[in-house]
């Protein structure tokens, strides 16, 4: 079914400068995980093994991320240092990466456009790796997956955000059609707030149909003279059904100082009460 995910990752970062002036924004770590690798993990565990990346000049780091690297594995093998490679690995064993460059940076619209030789005629995630998210047991693009199994249509995550705030996002008006999904009448990039339809803001989760290449390649550039793909999903909206999904779950904003903050308190947090939690559990087993 959904069988490709999408992460657009050619973008400059540059609310993250100096940091990402020679780095790409998507390597950034959480921790000590990369922000694309919670992305690519994300869209593992909806059943998507197929991964294409967007990539740009200063952008390398990220292929070698998602490969062998021969002279470390035989320094580290046989030490215990092996376990902090155990994930990694098993993405590479499980995935396969593909990718393709953005020459010049005209917009999200047209990153995911420049992605279509990657994916061709086929339904399709995309990632945005700077919007971190997280929910437990149900991660946020499986939730979506399971919708687009329902409906068979674009399908992009939504949130509420406060209404100060609708000038950074792609804005939604829609019909609730059940609990936490929108079918989309109406849709801004960016809009003042006293302009705003609604305080539904898009996030970094898409599941978008074939036909929104064909739609890109007809979409002038909007705001910011950028190709933006609220336009191209506002047109697809026009002739076919698209979706707005409230997720469950969080979001972090990682492309901000505030955001990538706030994730790794929050990260750091999960891992400190998981351990606190096995000690507890292996002290009662003993
Ligand atoms: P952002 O709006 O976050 O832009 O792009 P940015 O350049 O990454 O960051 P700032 O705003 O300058 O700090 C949203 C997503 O779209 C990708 C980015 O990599 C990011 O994942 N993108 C954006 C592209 O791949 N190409 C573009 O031309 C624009």
């Amino acid at each position: 079914m959904v069988k490709k995910c999408l992460f657009p990752a050619a973008g400059y970062g540059t609310r993250f400068l100096p940091a990402t002036k020679a780095m790409p924004k998507e390597m950034l770590p959480i921790l000590n995980k990369p922000l694309i690798q919670y992305g690519v993990e994300e869209a593992l565990s909806a059943g998507i093994d197929n991964m294409a990346v967007v990539t740009g000049r200063g952008k390398r780091a990220i292929e070698d991320h998602f490969d062998i690297s021969y002279e470390l594995e035989h320094q580290i093998r046989g030490t215990d240092k092996e376990r902090y490679l155990a994930d990694i690995r098993d993405i590479i064993d499980n995935c396969t990466f593909s990718y393709t460059r953005q020459i010049e940076m005209k917009g999200l619209g047209h990153a995911i456009l420049t992605g279509e030789p990657l994916i061709g005629n086929q339904p399709f995630a995309v990632i945005l790796a700077d919007d971190l998210c997280y929910e437990e047991k149900d991660p946020i693009l499986s939730q979506m997956v399971r919708m687009y199994e329902k409906y068979r249509c674009s399908i992009v995550a939504i949130e509420e955000i406060d209404k100060s705030q609708t000038n950074k996002y792609g804005i939604i008006a829609g019909k609730e059609i059940e609990e936490n999904l929108f079918m989309v009448t109406n849709m801004v990039e960016k809009p003042d707030p006293k302009d705003a339809p609604s305080n539904l803001a898009i996030i970094g989760r898409y599941i978008l149909t074939p036909e929104i290449f064909d739609i890109l390649r007809n979409t002038k550039p909007g705001k910011g003279g950028e190709i933006q793909i609220t336009d191209a999903l506002l047109t697809q909206s026009k002739t076919s059904m698209v979706l707005a999904y409230k997720f469950k779950g969080r979001r972090f904003d990682c492309g901000s100082i505030e955001g990538f903050v706030e994730a790794t308190n929050f990260f750091f947090n999960l891992v400190q009460s998981k351990s606190i939690k096995k000690k507890e559990e292996n002290l009662i087993q003993n």
